[in-house]
Parts: C-alpha cells; structure tokens; sequence
C-alpha cells in the first residue's frame, strides 16, 4: 500500500492572515529599500523620479504581484511545482529562479547582512575613527584590485557570515508558523519603530531640510533619459521580491479563502512607502552632514553600500548626542530587513525540494543553510566586494528580468491568464479585470524587453564596472548559465506526486 496520494495533504499554512501578509512585506523591504531607493531618487530627478517608479509599481509590479500570489494559491505548490502543473516543460524555470536566488543573490546578501553585524557592533566604539572610507575599504574589507585575486578569507566577516547563517538556519528551521511567522511578526514591528525612530531623530537635526530638499526636489527633465526609466523598473522587480519564487511559495501557504488582490496591493504599497520613508531618514542625516562639515550636499551622497558603510558611519560620528546608539539603531534595521528576506528564498527553495523530492523539510533547511554558508565564502575574501558586485550586476539586470518575460509568457500565452483570473475572481474578494489579462500578458513582457535590450546593449558597448571581459564572463555570465544547467537536471527528475495533485481545482 502507498502513502503517496496524501503527500499533498502536508502542505503548512499560515496561521493567521497578518502572518502572510507581514511574511510577504519582510521579504520585500530589505537593504534595497534602505540605501538602493533614496539613492536613485536622488540620482534620477529627485521627486521627479517617482513618476516611473509610481508607473512601474503600477504596470509591473502589482500585476505581478496579483500574478504570483494567484498561482501559488492555485497550485499550491512552490515555483517550480506550480510551473510544472501548468507545463512540465517549463518547470525549469521555476528551479532556475530559486536556484539562481538561492546560489546567487542570497550568498552575497547573507555576507552583506554580515557586514551590517560588523557594523553594528563597531558602532558601540565608534570603530571606523575619522575616515570610514579607509576603513571600510582598507581595514575591514583589505580589499584588493581586481576580483582574480582573491587574498584570505577576512575573518571578522566570516564569523558574522556564520552567525547570519545560524539565525537563518533557525528561524526557517522552525517551519512557516513557529519560524517564518513568528520571526516575520517581531521583525516587521521593531523594523517599523526602528525607521520611525531613524527618521524622526533625522529630521530634527540641523541642515535635514536642505537633504530633503536635494531627496525629492523634481527635475523633470531627467524623464527623458532612458535610464531613468530602467532604473525605476528593475528596482520596482527587486524590491517586491518578483521574480524570486517567493511570492508563489508563500501564496501556497494560504488557505482556500484568500484576499489575493487585496493582499498584492497591501503588500506592494507597504514595501513602497517603506522606501519613500526611509528616503527621509536617510536624507535628513546627509543634510545634516553636509551642514555641518560646510561641503555641498551632493559631495556627500553615496550609491548603496558607500552610502551605508561610509557616508553614515560618517553623519553618526558627527551626531552631537548619543551617535553611538544611532549607530546600533540604523545597523540593527539593517540587519532585520535583510534577514527577513534572505528568510523568504531558503523557505522558497526548500519547499521546491520537498514538493519534489519530499525529503524531510528539516534536513533540506539544514543542508541547504550550511551550503549557503559555505557559498558565501568567496564573498567574505579580500576580493569579495568585487565578485559581489559582478554577481549582481547579472543576476539581477538579467537573471530577473529573463526570468520575468519567460514568466508572463507562460502564464498569459501558454496557460492563459483569463483562466488565472477566473481563479482570482472566484476566490478573493476583490476582483480583477480585463486590464490585469492585457498588462500581463503584453504590457509587462514588452516593459521587461525594452529593459532588457537596453541593459543588454549598455552591457556592449563598455564592460560593467570597468571589469576585464574575462572576469565578466566568468563570474557573471556563467553564474547565470551555470545555475540555468543545474535547473535543467534537476527538472529532469521524474515527480514522485503529480504536480498539478496539489492545485485548487
Ligand atoms: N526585496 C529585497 C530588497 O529590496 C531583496 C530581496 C527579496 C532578497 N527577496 C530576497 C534578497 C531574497 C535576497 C534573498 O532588498
């Protein structure tokens, strides 16, 4: 006698609605929200530049977004699961995305989160002194020139990388509701009051007004450079998780009855103003900065990880009270938006591998957390900011977006989306019209080519970062065509359970 037509039957659930919700919003506010949004902001016309970024939220992201959360729901399985239920052709895919975010962004995350530890325990002293750009660079990365030469392992990074992974390991180890949840419903609170805190002490200090000034002022005739546009719309992909086989993942989790549209928009508008709002807390210490050392406030901004781990230990040793414990306070947020979402791809990727293989979840979480610890290994080397770099630049100006275009076409062309909606229609409370079928099925695809050919032929034109071909190639390229073989073999396996079993008929 087999057991095998009840292997559906074991799928977790949330517990409560705001569990889903709060899970879904921790995975989408993360570093990017913090240092990648304020920055392009400021870069791409200030409030001028939340045109494309409102335009893409509503375009791209929330149709895909209602997307994901449909399909997980329906098919109540992971990526690859929901992807074979509609065709076992394009269950690669599926494993591709997890793979690639699982062995790719999550590695060097991880080690960025891992940095952020560094930093918050470095905040109690003020250990970066009176140039955080020596610091960073020279002391605490020791890093070198090019990204084939790769040093020693540092090992205050490797030990904050063991750590990250331990808690991890732990809270996806606890499973959806003692782990996930629970973590997700502690998280998002304190991250909430920790930005509330941030911004609020930002924006009393002096010169805050002129920051936020440079933040939002608008130049709109920064709208007609192209770029402006790419940088809106691969952000909106980034910072919502689409893409990542997360939100199909989570979605499966749901119960029959689920507020799908309600929840894509709730989630999608969260992350967003997240953003704007620590925009202004980000702001207000720069203008702070520049007021105090008398130079122009744009020789003080920095893109991404400058702006965190330069410009701000910068501001926090110029603070006049109490720098330490904004120190700790700003670093600590960092940390929690960042473990909250590299929580949601070891749980996305786990439950690929057990709605396939159906190992036993805990041993998955275990053995897939002491890989990611060792896979991050070569981000935490002198050369590690180099890679880390390279591997994002690919992963996620093309991994993403290919990922994204395969995504609606099999959904909208070959599996049709009418028959999605009517899915939705049926079983949420808001519903869904025609305009949804159209911006899926040709909206988004012809918004994420566009994205695409333009970053394909920036890509020719001059080698990223002024890299040598060769490590661009090798890192980056084949990082992409490595995980795409790896997903080829893995959905070659034959299903224990047949995928489509599991979807809500
Ligand atoms: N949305 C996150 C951000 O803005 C990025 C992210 C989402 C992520 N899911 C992830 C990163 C999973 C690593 C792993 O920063």
């Amino acid at each position: 006698m087999t057991t095998e037509p009840n292997l559906a039957h074991h799928r977790p659930q949330w517990k409560t609605h705001i569990g889903f919700v709060l899970a879904a919003v921790g995975s989408a506010i993360g570093l990017g929200n913090i240092w990648r949004f304020s920055y392009l902001c400021y870069k791409n016309g200030g409030g001028a530049f939340l045109i494309p970024y409102l335009i893409a939220l509503f375009v791209v992201g929330i149709p895909l977004m209602i997307m994901e959360i449909a399909l997980g729901h329906k098919m109540r399985g992971s990526a690859p699961a929901s992807f074979a239920s509609i065709s076992k052709k394009w269950e690669w895919l599926g494993w591709w995305q997890i793979i690639f975010v699982m062995f790719g962004i999550v590695l060097y995350y991880s080690v960025v989160i891992a940095w952020c530890l560094n930093f918050l325990f470095f905040s109690f002293n003020l250990s970066w002194g009176t140039d955080p750009n020596n610091f960073f660079f020279q002391d605490f990365l020791m890093l070198k020139q090019t990204p084939f030469d790769i040093g020693d392992v540092r090992s205050p990074i490797i030990l904050s990388l063991l750590v990250v992974w331990i808690l991890n390991w732990l809270i996806v180890f606890m499973g959806v509701r003692e782990g996930l949840e629970r973590a997700n419903k502690i998280f998002m609170p304190l991250l909430f009051a920790l930005t509330g805190v941030i911004i609020f002490w930002g924006l009393k200090l002096p010169g805050a007004m002129e920051g936020i000034k440079v933040y939002l002022r608008p130049d709109f005739s920064r709208l007609s450079d192209i770029r402006v546009w790419m940088d809106a719309f691969s952000q909106i992909f980034f910072t919502l998780s689409l893409g990542f086989g997360i939100m199909i993942a989570y979605a499966s989790y749901l119960p029959k009855k689920a507020a799908i549209v309600r929840d894509s928009l709730v989630i999608s508008c969260i992350n967003c103003s997240f953003s704007l709002f620590a925009g202004f807390g980000v702001f207000a210490v720069l203008g702070y900065m520049a007021k105090t050392t008398g130079q122009p406030i744009n020789s003080v901004v920095r893109e991404s990880i400058g702006l965190a781990f330069v410009a701000f230990p910068k501001a926090i040793s110029l603070l006049p009270h109490f720098s330490k414990l904004f120190g700790i306070l700003f670093f600590g947020s960092l940390v929690i938006a960042g473990l909250s979402s590299s929580i949601s791809i070891i749980e996305a990727f786990t439950s690929g591998i057990v709605d396939k293989f159906h190992y036993k979840r805990k041993t998955v979480v275990s053995v897939l957390s002491v890989l990611g610890f060792i896979g991050g290994i070569i981000f935490a080397t002198q050369s590690g900011l180099l890679w880390l770099d390279i591997v994002d630049h690919f992963l996620t100006q093309y991994g993403l977006v290919i990922g994204g275009i395969f995504e609606c076409f099999l959904i909208g062309w070959i599996y049709k989306t009418v028959k999605l909606r009517m899915h939705v229609n049926r079983y949420s409370d808001w519903k869904i019209g025609k305009w949804w079928s159209f911006c899926t099925r040709v909206v988004v695809p012809v918004a994420l080519m566009i994205l695409l050919i333009s970053s394909f032929k920036t890509e020719l034109k001059t080698p990223y970062g002024g890299y040598s071909w060769l490590a661009l190639v090798l890192i980056g390229r084949d990082w992409l065509l490595v995980t795409l073989y790896m997903a080829i073999i893995v959905a070659s396996h034959p299903w224990r359970l047949e995928p489509s079993e599991r979807m809500i008929k």
